[in-house]
This record gives structure tokens, sequence and C-alpha cells, in this order.
């Protein structure tokens, strides 16, 4: 009888500290998202362009070009900065007119900290890349970001050779 008591308090007590913390729900996020592409084959690659369009007058400007990344998300814009998750996704340019460029953005990004937020959101939008800022949508989130939605405003920081870096400011609700 004393044993079975032990073990429901160590259960429960296990269950308290398990499955109690509840969603942290934070109502922005502000992350700089790291991104160079090199060929599939180079050593440091994270990403990778995967898929071209067959060669024809629609190739302009890359149209129909997909690529996969894995990238590091960092809370400064330095690429040394305290590391706060992975964007993981994909870009296919998709606009036909020639006098811009724009991709469809879909990434999951992943936060895994001890002692920040675990959880992953859900990005989707059109992102014309030479517009200062592009609005995206937040579609979804889990664990800490449980139920929610959001708006995810872009703004490339800066661009050297194939490096690229992005200042992600998120503004989010939940349901
Ligand atoms: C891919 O990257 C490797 C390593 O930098 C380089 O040697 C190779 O020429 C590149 N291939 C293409 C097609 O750019
Ligand atoms: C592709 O572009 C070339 C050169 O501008 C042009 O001669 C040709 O008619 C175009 N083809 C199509 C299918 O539009
Ligand atoms: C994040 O949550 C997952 C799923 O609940 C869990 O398995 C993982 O250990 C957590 N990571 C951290 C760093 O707390």
């Amino acid at each position: 009888m004393k044993l079975f008591m032990w073990v429901m308090i160590v259960a429960i007590a296990f269950l308290l500290v398990h499955s109690s913390s509840p969603p942290k729900r934070p109502p922005s996020m502000l992350f700089y998202f790291h991104s160079t592409v090199l060929n599939e084959t180079h050593p440091d690659a994270n990403t990778a362009q995967v898929v071209a369009a067959p060669r024809s007058n629609l190739t302009v400007l890359g149209y129909g070009t997909m690529v996969v990344f894995d990238d590091p998300l960092t809370m400064d814009y330095s690429p040394d900065s305290t590391p706060v998750g992975r964007a993981q996704g994909f870009y296919v340019y998709d606009q036909l007119t020639k006098e811009s460029v724009s991709a469809i953005f879909v990434f999951t990004a992943l936060f895994n900290q001890e002692d920040g937020f675990n959880g992953t959101l859900n990005f989707v939008g059109a992102d014309p890349v030479l517009s200062p800022y592009r609005d995206i949508s937040v579609v979804g989130g889990t664990g800490d970001f449980e139920l929610a939605r959001g708006i995810a405003r872009l703004s490339t920081q800066s661009i050297s050779g194939v490096t690229f870096v992005l200042k992600v400011v998120v503004t989010l609700f939940y349901f």
C-alpha cells in the first residue's frame, strides 16, 4: 500500500512537471534568417537549388526555379549571434511578368530552446524579393505557438554574394 502511494505521488509529480506547462503564446517574435545559396555539392550548402524550369523563354529571371533550404535563425543580424531555431522549407519563383521577381515562400520555423521557445510556426506567402518590405501569413503554430495566426514582415538586411539575411518581424494572435 505504501509502495502504491509512492508510485502515485511520483507519477503525479512527473505529470505536473511534464504536461502542465502551458503554451507560452508570445504576441510577437523577431529573428534573422541567414541563407546561402550554394549548389548541392558544396560542403557548406544549406540551401540547394533543386529544380529548374525547362529551358524556355519563361526561365528569364528564374521563373519555375525551386530552392529548398534548411537555414539557421538567430536573435540578431550577426550569423554568430544566439541561434534561436531553423527555417526549413522552399521557395519557387512564380512571377511571369519580367519587370519584377517574386516567389512563393513556404517554411516552418522550428524552435527547440531549453530556456526559450519550443514549438513551430508555419509561414506562407508571396515574396516580391525586390520590395523593401514583404508581408506573408503565419498560418499556424504548435507547442508554445499552439493555434497561432499572424503576419510576418520580411525585409532584406543584406545581400553579399550568394548569402542574404532577412529580418523577420512576426505579430501573432491565438485562437
Ligand atoms: C558547386 O560547388 C562546388 C564547391 O564549391 C564547385 O566546385 C562546383 O563547381 C559547383 N558546381 C556548380 C555547377 O556551380
Ligand atoms: C522566345 O524568345 C525569342 C527571342 O526573343 C523569340 O524569337 C521567340 O519567338 C520566343 N518564343 C516564344 C515561344 O515566345
Ligand atoms: C520541446 O517539446 C518537445 C515535445 O513536447 C519535447 O520532446 C522536447 O524535449 C522539448 N524541447 C525542449 C528543449 O524543451
